[in-house]
């Protein structure tokens, strides 16, 4: 079957990139984008590109050449999902906050509305990709719903999972190090695969398409962040050591990362990793190793989110301990609030958490984060319900400058590794802040000699400077 018709549920941090690359490089296929939220759908359509709700390197000029053309957002789910030969389910499966595997398994509400959606309102036989990352054999579950609507179309599932970093996204998209298809070994089933693997034939070399059975595809979602995630994990405990032993983690990371087997990536110690999916992934995969009854494997992978905890709390217990053992009244100068660099997503990024600790000893906070709006912030805060709202506000202040969020601050703390923070007029930065003036950098960021020249007294992580 040649595709020329795609529409992708979801219009969010996979949905909305991973269209704009398929639109592009296939201008014959028509590509429409749609989500329930009719906010986020009108700031896609935003006529000034700039203001689409995803900030990506590279993502609007790709929006501004494709949108129009042969790429479409649009809150007319039922419509797109009838004209679609091919459709993409990219909805977010966020961790269970109520019931049975409530904080571990994968709250699959979304992916069933929008399976009983396509149900409802298919009229001839469809392709459904599975784009979000699931559980291992949700591709079961969709597959129930989809064949018993009783009017008689058929239906083939893929799984399709999406391996972009957010920052890298346009990049990871255009040059993938694989694509992933997992689907049936039966004919109508290889068809569906063959289907898909000549849309990304438009632009990914065949050698790194692969295709696995459905299951295989799944797990391998989880299995390859569950691994990424481990790797920070082990680096922030060896920088726990480094502190205590003079050694320094970049040094350890450096020497180890040129053993070709271990390779250098993903080797950066930081005040603990964030971002929507680490810690859902493997708290899913945690609690699909439980439900199997294999605990060795579950109690194994929870370590990765247990250690990940202790290091955004030691980082923040450092900084009190180091200002005389109370923050209590003092200014602390938050730069960065993003997860990572380069995006404008904040969703478990560890400077939440790290706040919420300083607020418990009653620090001024303020925030400087080149992408994030202060509305953000507050939502982030409010959301963990650990005081009140008039509180969170009482207790920060985002602000648009940051010399302004450092002046007259005890410290300043690195959270995200934003490349403009190391180009700042530290000097300037130092003349107006309260002496001692101190820097904990989580992101080792900076030049600390530079710094301590200045008159800083600067803590990295996982080195005694
Ligand atoms: P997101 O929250 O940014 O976007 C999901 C969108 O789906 C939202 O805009 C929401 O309104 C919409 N939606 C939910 N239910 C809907 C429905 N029934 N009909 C129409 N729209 C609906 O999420 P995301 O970050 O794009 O992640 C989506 C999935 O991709 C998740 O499973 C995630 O684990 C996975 N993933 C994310 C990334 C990433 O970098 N963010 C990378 C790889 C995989
Ligand atoms: C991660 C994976 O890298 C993607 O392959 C995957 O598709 C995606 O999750 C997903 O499923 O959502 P992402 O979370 O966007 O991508 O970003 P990463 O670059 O992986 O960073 C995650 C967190 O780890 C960030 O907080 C980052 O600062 C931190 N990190 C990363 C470190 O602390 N040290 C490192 O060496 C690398």
């Amino acid at each position: 079957m040649k595709i020329t018709n795609i529409c992708c549920i979801g219009a969010g941090y996979v949905g909305g990139p991973t269209m704009a690359i398929i639109a592009q490089k296939c201008p014959h296929i028509k590509v429409t984008v749609v989500d329930l939220n009719a906010e986020r759908i009108v700031a896609w359509n935003d006529e000034n590109v700039e203001n689409i709700p995803i900030y990506e390197p590279g993502l609007s000029g790709l929006v501004a050449e494709a949108r129009g053309r042969n790429l479409f957002f649009s809150t007319e789910v039922d419509k797109a999902i009838d004209e679609a030969q091919m459709i993409f389910i990219s909805v977010n499966t966020p961790t269970k906050t109520y019931g049975l595997g409530k904080g571990m398994a994968a709250d699959l509400k979304y992916i069933e509305l929008c399976a009983r959606q396509i149900a409802g309102i298919a009229k001839n036989d469809k392709i459904v990709v599975e784009k979000s990352t699931l559980p291992v054999r949700t591709a079961e579950a969709i597959k129930s719903i989809l064949e018993n609507t009783g009017n008689g179309v058929h239906f083939q599932i893929l799984s399709n999972p999406e391996f972009l970093a957010e920052g890298t996204a346009v990049q990871d998209l255009l040059q993938p190090d694989r694509v992933l298809i997992g689907g049936e070994s039966s004919p109508e089933g290889q068809e569906a695969i063959q289907a898909l693997v000549d849309v990304y034939a438009n632009w990914v070399p065949q050698e790194r398409i692969l295709t696995t059975n459905v299951w295989s595809s799944e797990l391998s979602k989880l299995t390859a962040n569950a691994f990424l995630a481990q790797r920070v994990s082990s680096i922030n405990a060896m920088s726990e050591l480094c502190e205590k032993t003079g050694a320094d983690v970049n040094e350890v990371a450096r020497a180890i990362g040129m053993d070709s087997r271990i390779g250098p990536k993903f080797l950066k110690s930081s005040v603990g990793f964030g971002g929507s999916c680490f810690q859902k992934d493997i708290l899913n995969l945690v609690y699909i190793a439980k439900s199997y009854g294999l605990h060795e494997v579950a109690d194994y992978w929870e370590q990765v989110i247990i250690m990940n905890d202790h290091q955004k709390r030691r980082f923040a217990s450092n900084i009190v301990q180091t200002l005389y053992n109370t923050v209590s009244g003092k200014k602390i100068a938050f730069l960065g609030w993003a997860f990572k660099k380069d995006t404008n997503d904040t969703r478990e990024s560890a400077a939440i958490y790290v706040s919420d600790y300083l607020l418990n000893e009653q620090a001024n906070i303020a925030v400087f984060d080149p992408q994030v709006k202060e509305k953000q912030v507050l939502s982030d805060l409010d959301y963990l319900q650990t005081r009140s709202p008039e509180l969170n506000r009482k207790g920060i202040q985002v602000m648009e400058d940051p010399y302004e969020v450092c002046r007259g601050a005890h410290a300043v703390a690195i959270l995200t590794e934003w490349d403009e923070f190391r180009e700042y007029d530290w000097q300037k930065i130092y003349d107006n802040m309260q002496k001692p003036a101190f820097v904990f950098d989580g992101r080792n960021i900076l030049d600390t000699a530079k710094l301590g020249a200045i008159g800083f007294i600067v803590q990295s992580v996982g080195s005694t400077n």
